[in-house]
């Protein structure tokens, strides 16, 4: 890390630590965010030099280049990263160039690489990085092979997701990822094996989309059959400084519904919002007989689950009701959200697109598998907003990104007007006033704690 380097998120006085409500401690005032960051061509292009080269970022799994000779292009803005497993079986990772003339190398991804040749004319690298052929190389003069390796960058994996940085002087993974590994290791994540990646072109800002997933004050209104099985009140949130948290707990009603849900209710609400993941059949009725007197909705479900599991040899045995009906939300700055219980691991990120008002949105998904799983290679889908369809929650969530950012456009809105709920959306605004050093002048305002301190900062 060379600049911006993260510091601590401090509460504060104890006094005023965050309940363990999805509001947590009020500030005195809203936060107020200039709008121009999600749509201003200048605001995008200082993210673009000052930011995206000094982060890490979710690049794939290791299920895409899990044997020797697989490869994978990772692109972000105007940026691409050549991934590839070599001969001995390192993971390394360089700038998709070639050194000649800087025609990009590769695209997509495949398997059986033995060296990266350029399409244009010629130049061969090894899938170590060193240049090995050019062709005519006597018209060069002395030209030094040893001076013109292909370009590297910082490649890493946290369990099975490969990190790239841009940045090889970059602060190690393991410590840009500051609690987050050692908060889920009780899950396993490891038997986790990723079987596709689908690819939204959006339009929207990067910014607009990864808010969505850094934020559960929108549920009540944006997904109202989710807000009938889940509790957005009690999500306790924490902010450790790159990185964040939300807790949500499934199989119960929002404690913000007035009318008095019956079990049947909440059943059927997880079940058309979530019932793929114990392979349950929309319109499927709650099981009422196999509801005893200390067994709730969440345990019906839990047990549904952990059965359908174990269909594909996966013993859950192990895991309580609360680790199968607690999602864990992890938030890692600029653009990674990871959603997670012991059966379900989903990884969203979002990259820019060819301008501020477009952008995409990656859903990695994944499957638990038993221990030692094989990977199989995934299948990996780039859709249209309007031809994706990746269930009712995420298909409410991409819907409505086109209105947000033509809102964002209006003359008349200057500021986004945050809540402390939203404080992990504030959180990713101040790590990106870190790193585009922005004058104070335009930085965001408000959200004073009550004891008059600076808003978390
Ligand atoms: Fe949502």
């Amino acid at each position: 890390m060379t600049r911006a380097a993260p510091t601590g998120v401090s509460v504060g006085n104890p006094a005023h630590a965050p309940r363990d409500d999805a509001i947590g401690t009020p500030p005195r005032r809203p936060t107020s965010v200039p709008t121009e960051r999600y749509y201003a061509a200048a605001f995008a292009q200082l993210e673009i030099e000052r930011m995206w080269p000094k982060v890490w970022q979710v690049a794939c799994t290791v299920d895409h280049v899990a044997e020797s000779g697989d490869y994978f292009e990772y692109r972000c803005g105007p940026y691409s990263v050549l991934i590839v497993r070599g001969d001995d079986g390192t993971l390394r990772a360089f700038q998709n160039v070639c050194r000649h003339r800087g025609n990009s190398l590769c695209t997509g991804s495949g398997a059986d690489l033995r060296e990266v040749k350029c399409g244009y004319h010629g130049w061969t690298w090894d899938l170590a990085g060193a240049l090995k052929r050019v062709p005519n190389r006597r018209g060069f003069g002395e030209l030094r092979m040893s001076e013109l390796p292909l370009v590297a960058v910082s490649v890493d994996t946290w369990e099975r997701l490969v990190f790239v940085n841009l940045d090889v002087s970059a602060m190690p993974l393991a410590d840009y990822l500051e609690a987050v590994p050692q908060d889920i290791a009780w899950c396993g994540l490891g038997d986790f094996r990723c079987y596709a990646t689908m690819t939204v072109e959006v339009d929207a800002n990067w910014k607009t989309i990864t808010d969505g997933y850094s934020e559960t004050y929108h549920i009540q209104t944006l997904h109202p059959e989710l807000h009938r099985c889940m509790d957005d009140v009690y999500a306790p949130q924490v902010i450790w400084g790159h990185t964040g948290k939300s807790e949500q707990i499934y199989g119960v009603p929002s404690p913000q519904i007035k009318e008095t849900l019956s079990d049947g209710d909440v059943w059927d609400a997880y079940v058309c919002t979530q019932g793929a993941l114990m392979g349950v059949a929309e319109y499927t009725p709650f099981p009422a007989d196999r509801c005893g007197p200390r067994e709730s909705v969440a345990d019906v479900i839990a047990e549904r689950t952990k059965a359908f599991a174990a269909g594909r040899g996966v013993d859950l045995g192990w895991a309580s009701t609360d680790q199968m009906m607690r999602l864990h939300q992890y938030n890692v700055f600029p653009n990674m959200t990871l959603l997670v219980n012991a059966d379900h691991l989903t990884v969203m990120t979002s990259h820019p697109g060819p301008d501020p008002d477009h952008g995409e949105l990656v859903m990695i998904l994944w499957t638990r598998m038993p221990p030692g799983a094989p990977r199989v290679k995934p299948a990996d889908v780039r859709l249209k907003a309007d031809d994706a369809h990746p269930g009712l929650v995420l298909t409410q969530d991409i819907t409505v990104l086109a209105g947000l950012q033509r809102g964002l456009h209006q003359p008349g809105l200057t500021h986004l007007t945050l809540s402390n709920e939203e404080r992990r959306v504030i959180n990713t605004h101040r790590n990106l006033e870190r790193y585009l050093d922005l004058p104070e002048s335009d930085r965001m305002t408000g959200g004073e704690t009550p004891d008059s301190s600076p808003a978390q900062r």
